[in-house]
């Protein structure tokens, strides 16, 4: 089957993945390929770059990260984006070995040649997602709804927010009941 997918510069960043023949809408473009290595590993290493924001690595799972620098294939320079055309899918595998779960890069939507693939990263950091450290990991997707940086809201405080409402909505709930006693 001939390729569908070119790797070139792109306008966000560095080289990109660009389509060069029509992508239909859930199909499976192409592997997150590279070494398996676990997050102590790839965390000591000299692999991902905390300062410039710059990193091949995806995280696989709670065990592995797969590092692109070894082992790579095109899929390494496919860029984030806020309004992603594609998505990164897992594939579990059966056995108990988590080495062997794997990463998909599938179209989101249909995608005409000559667009540049891209997906969310979903990258969330342990520590605090300080303005620096988003500045660090600034993204230049140009895409309308950019929200400006690759960091993604963290689960917790989205929950944190969730739960606030909740509250909010449950005294002002209380405030009617107790104007509407009156
Ligand atoms: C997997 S590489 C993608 C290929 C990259 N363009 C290159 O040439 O090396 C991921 C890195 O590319 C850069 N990158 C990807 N998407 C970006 C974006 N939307 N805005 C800014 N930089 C981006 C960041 O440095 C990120 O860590
Ligand atoms: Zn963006």
């Amino acid at each position: 089957m001939p390729r569908k997918i070119a790797a070139r510069r792109s306008a966000i960043h560095g080289n990109g993945v660009f389509a060069v023949a029509p992508i239909a809408k859930g199909e499976r473009v192409i592997e997150y390929k590279g070494r398996r290595r676990t997050h102590e590993e790839a965390d000591a290493g000299d692999t991902g770059d905390a300062d410039s924001g710059h990193t091949f690595l995806f995280t696989l799972n709670d065990e592995y990260v797969i590092d692109a620098n070894y082992e790579g294939n095109t899929a390494r320079w496919i860029n984030h984006s806020c309004s992603p055309n594609c998505e990164a899918v897992l594939n579990e595998d059966e056995g108990d070995d988590r080495r062997l779960d794997q990463v998909f890069i599938e179209a989101i939507r249909d995608i005409a040649p000559g667009e540049e693939l891209s997906y969310n990263y979903g990258i969330t950091l342990a520590e605090k997602h300080t303005k620096e450290l988003k500045k660090i990991w600034e993204c230049r997707c140009g895409s309308p709804d950019c929200t400006g940086t690759m960091l993604q809201p963290k689960k917790d405080k989205k929950k944190k927010k969730k739960d606030k409402d909740k509250k909010k909505d449950k005294k002002k709930k209380k405030d009617k009941k107790g104007k509407n006693k009156d």
